[in-house]
């Protein structure tokens, strides 16, 4: 399923580089769909020689940038003009479940901090209701795990998991030194995003709801 979504992936990712003034800051997302995007804006960065500047939201994200040779900033120095990110499910309100890629925190601190973000998906990822496919990830200060995990079941979660990490043993550590529970809930409601928030020890979660988003779907066909 990979392979037929990179179509769909890849208009977004067209639609998203034509987008790109000369002078923009732009945040910029994690995962596959934003890397399509980040190769169509550098092509048009070298053929056009446009001045942009890039905040990322990861490692694996600031590191393609560089390779790519666009330039990167912080949110210490500058506010983005205007964000791009993909995400897992997307209901009819606009809520979204990200953070597959465990950047969920710096993901939400980036939309929060950018008056415009469009959120590129192709159309396996829309879903009636929030929680249909996805766990909603929660990063969570290591020590406070046996506290978040309590309050967590009485916020109604059905299902927590430590995600584990790849090549090497034990959960997957966060950019900023926290473990990820991947959390399944019977009911998603309005809610449930400060909800989560509320518990001590959590930092944020991959959870999503009343963003101002704009939401680029393609087809896969
Ligand atoms: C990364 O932490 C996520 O929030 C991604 O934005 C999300 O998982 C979408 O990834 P793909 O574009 O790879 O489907």
């Amino acid at each position: 399923s990979e392979i037929i979504n990179a179509a769909g992936k890849q208009k977004v990712a067209q639609q998203i580089a034509a987008k790109v003034k000369d002078g923009d800051v732009l945040g910029v997302g994690s995962g596959s769909t934003v890397y399509m995007a980040l190769l169509a804006i550098a092509d048009r960065i070298k053929t056009e020689k446009l001045n942009v500047l890039a905040i990322p939201t990861s490692l694996e994200i600031s590191m393609f940038c560089t390779k790519l040779g666009i330039p990167l900033t912080t949110l210490f120095e500058h506010k983005p003009d205007w964000l791009f990110d993909g995400a897992d499910e997307v209901d009819p309100n606009n809520s979204l479940i990200k953070g597959r890629g465990g950047a969920m925190f710096k993901e939400k601190l980036l939309i929060a901090s950018s008056a415009v973000n469009y959120i590129i998906v192709d159309d396996s990822k829309i879903v009636d209701k929030i929680g249909t496919n996805f766990p909603i990830p929660i990063e969570v200060f290591p020590q406070a795990l046996l506290h978040v995990e309590a309050e967590l079941q009485k916020l109604g979660a059905n299902s927590i998991v430590i995600r584990p990490a790849k090549g090497k043993d034990g959960p997957i550590i966060s950019e900023n030194n926290n473990v990820v529970l991947d959390c399944r809930f019977d009911d998603v409601p309005l809610t449930l995003e400060k909800d989560i928030k509320g518990i001590t020890g959590v930092i944020e979660s991959g959870l999503f709801i009343g963003y101002n988003l704009e939401i680029l779907v393609a087809s896969n066909n």
